[in-house]
């Protein structure tokens, strides 16, 4: 009779599946244990540690990165999910010159983080609508960001953030197509 298999360990055989994705522009290749976790693959193999890990199954928020565009929570899906596919982390928000994305830039003007535990989270699920958050409702913001957990800010200054970063970025777009006084 064989032995019980032991939890945690690699399926009988050592299978392993291939990943080709593109993570933050870059392309990636790897062959990973069919059930390694997609926000494992990103902290542990890629080095993507941005992307926190709360709880583990789907409640906090704090995974979450885009996936073709989409929010999703990374410790619910599988590394071998993400074959083919295209992924952001929050290391991809900041310019190459270290300029904060508008969003990050808000969070830390309103206040918006004081552990930064849920900020990569909050930060990828706010991109899909902050643009138009000048216009919503603050109940309206709330649901939106209804699915991230914060133990720190009472989320007044969460809300307030997101809702400021749209103004963020047109002042830098204002900014940047001034003329200036040589060229005037
Ligand atoms: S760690 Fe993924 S939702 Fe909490
Ligand atoms: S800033 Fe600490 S959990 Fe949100």
């Amino acid at each position: 009779m064989s032995p019980p298999p032991t939890p945690g360990a690699p399926p009988p055989g050592g299978d392993r599946v291939t990943v080709d994705c593109v993570v933050n522009d870059r392309a990636v290749h790897l062959d990973v244990d069919p059930r390694l976790l997609l926000s494992d693959l990103l902290r542990h193999e890629l080095g993507l540690t941005g992307t926190h890990v709360g709880c583990e199954h789907g409640v906090c928020g704090c995974c979450t990165i885009r996936f073709d565009d989409e929010p999703v929570r990374s410790c619910l899906m599988l590394a071998a999910q993400a074959d083919g596919h295209r992924l952001t982390t929050v290391e991809s928000l900041a310019a190459p010159d270290g300029r904060l994305h508008p969003l990050q830039e808000a969070f830390g003007r309103e206040h918006g983080l004081q552990c930064g535990f849920c900020t990569p989270g909050q930060l990828m699920n706010a991109l899909d609508f902050y643009r138009r958050a000048p216009e919503m409702t603050d109940p309206e913001i709330r649901e939106a960001i209804g699915g991230h957990l914060c133990r720190c800010t009472g989320y007044a200054g969460i809300v307030a953030a997101i809702r400021s970063a749209a103004a963020i970025e047109a002042e830098r777009a204002g900014e940047a197509t001034e003329p200036t006084e040589a060229s005037g």
